[in-house]
């Protein structure tokens, strides 16, 4: 086993593409394993171009389980970051079971392979939308869990799979347990400094950073603003916004914490990943005018069904356990989301 190796799957997606470099910059050797249902390579040899470090690929799909256990077998790598995922909420509604099979069937021939080939360090992409719906708007991790649309549960399942399968090794005495980290995301925004790599949704962006960078660009017309009667300091919705360079050093983090004494004996912990405090839809739009110089043209639309007035997270304990806080502010977020989208006004082509 490779010590220094890491695979990603889904490594070729938004946010695994920033893991790469911040994996490769940090010393590591990277496999990605991505099938590019969601993605494109191009994405790829941006990260070696701005590592000046190559890494491997295999174009599979983590269903695939043969495939998967010959390449753990090439690669020989001691921990798995696991980002492969379908993550669009509408799309969910309406496919449910193409999203349980990719997402949690795919997650469980994952963890088998993994068994199989005794790796068992695995950093898990999880959602703070595993909270669902409530009337706490600040979420610490103990919060019960009631995700509302089958995106939210598949990654709520996944998180149970991978609880019991923890928990096991305390009943069966492993030798070598589980060392693994949940993390729950809030609202990765944001892209590389370069602006090489960055998000590059298919279609029409359903989350309000690509949309309002689109709209910037001119690629759309208008942004709908959905509902400006919330409860919140300007009636519009708060989210906990979280730069997506530093979401990936967070999951450095959790690798690192694995062989400290926090993971001793093998656990499987959840933390969450966000600022701890949020911004409003206006303003975004506002810190984006003011940074861009660009205007946002808007109007206000009806709520989004299932949407929360406001949700940020409670990041104490991954400060506490894993040394982790976010360092880039608002600013830092929309000036890179735009070095992103005006240098690739059409995503990666
Ligand atoms: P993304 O779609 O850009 O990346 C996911 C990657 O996984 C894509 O490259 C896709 O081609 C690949 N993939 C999907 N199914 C696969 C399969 N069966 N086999 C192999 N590869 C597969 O998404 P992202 O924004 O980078 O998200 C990464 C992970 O983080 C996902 O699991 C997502 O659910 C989770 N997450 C994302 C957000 C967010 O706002 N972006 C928030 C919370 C959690
Ligand atoms: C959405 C998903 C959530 C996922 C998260 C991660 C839904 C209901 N929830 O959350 O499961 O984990 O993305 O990326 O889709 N907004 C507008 N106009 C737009 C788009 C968004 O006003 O065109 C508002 C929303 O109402 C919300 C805020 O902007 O108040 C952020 O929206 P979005 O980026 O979609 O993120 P979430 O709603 O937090």
């Amino acid at each position: 086993m490779n010590k220094n190796k890491v695979l990603v799957t889904g490594g070729a997606g938004y946010i695994g593409s920033h893991a790469c470099v911040e994996l490769l910059q940090a010393g590591y050797q990277v496999a990605v394993v991505d099938n590019l249902a969601n993605s494109k390579l191009e994405s790829l040899s941006r990260v070696q171009q701005i590592t000046g470090k190559s890494l491997s690929f295999y174009q599979a799909d983590i269903r695939d389980k043969q495939a998967l256990t010959d390449i753990f077998a090439t690669e020989s790598p001691s921990t798995v970051i696991h980002f492969a995922g379908l993550k669009a909420v509408g799309e969910s509604c309406e496919q449910p079971l193409t999203y349980y099979r990719n997402n949690v069937y795919g997650t469980l021939i994952l963890v088998e392979v993994m068994a199989e080939a005794n790796v068992k360090q695995l950093v898990f992409s999880s959602s703070a939308t595993v909270y669902g719906q409530s009337s706490c708007n600040q979420y610490t991790e103990d919060f019960p869990l009631g995700a509302i649309n089958p995106y939210g549960r598949s990654k709520t399942m996944i998180e149970d799979i991978l609880r019991d399968l923890s928990a096991a090794d305390k009943i069966n005495q492993t030798e070598f347990p589980w060392k693994i980290a949940l993390l729950r995301y809030f609202n990765p925004i944001g892209a590389h400094e370069s602006g090489m790599i960055g998000e590059d949704p298919n279609g029409i962006p359903n989350n309000l950073m690509p949309y309002v960078a689109q709209v910037a660009i001119g690629r759309l017309a208008q942004l709908s603003v959905y509902g400006d009667d919330y409860p919140t300091r300007d009636g519009t919705g708060i989210r906990d916004y979280i730069h997506v360079v530093d979401l990936v050093k967070g999951h450095i983090k959790a690798i690192e914490a694995f062989n400290s004494q926090k993971f001793e004996g093998g656990a499987c912990k959840a933390y969450n990943l966000g600022a701890g405090k949020g911004y409003s839809v206006l303003e975004i739009i506002n810190t984006f005018e003011k940074v861009t110089g660009r205007s946002v043209n808007y109007k206000i639309s009806p709520r989004r069904a299932g949407d929360l007035a406001e949700c940020f997270a409670n990041p104490e304990l991954a400060l506490k356990e894993l040394d982790w806080k976010v360092e880039k502010n608002l600013e830092d977020m929309v000036a890179d989301t735009w070095n992103w989208q005006n240098k690739n006004p059409d995503g990666y082509i």
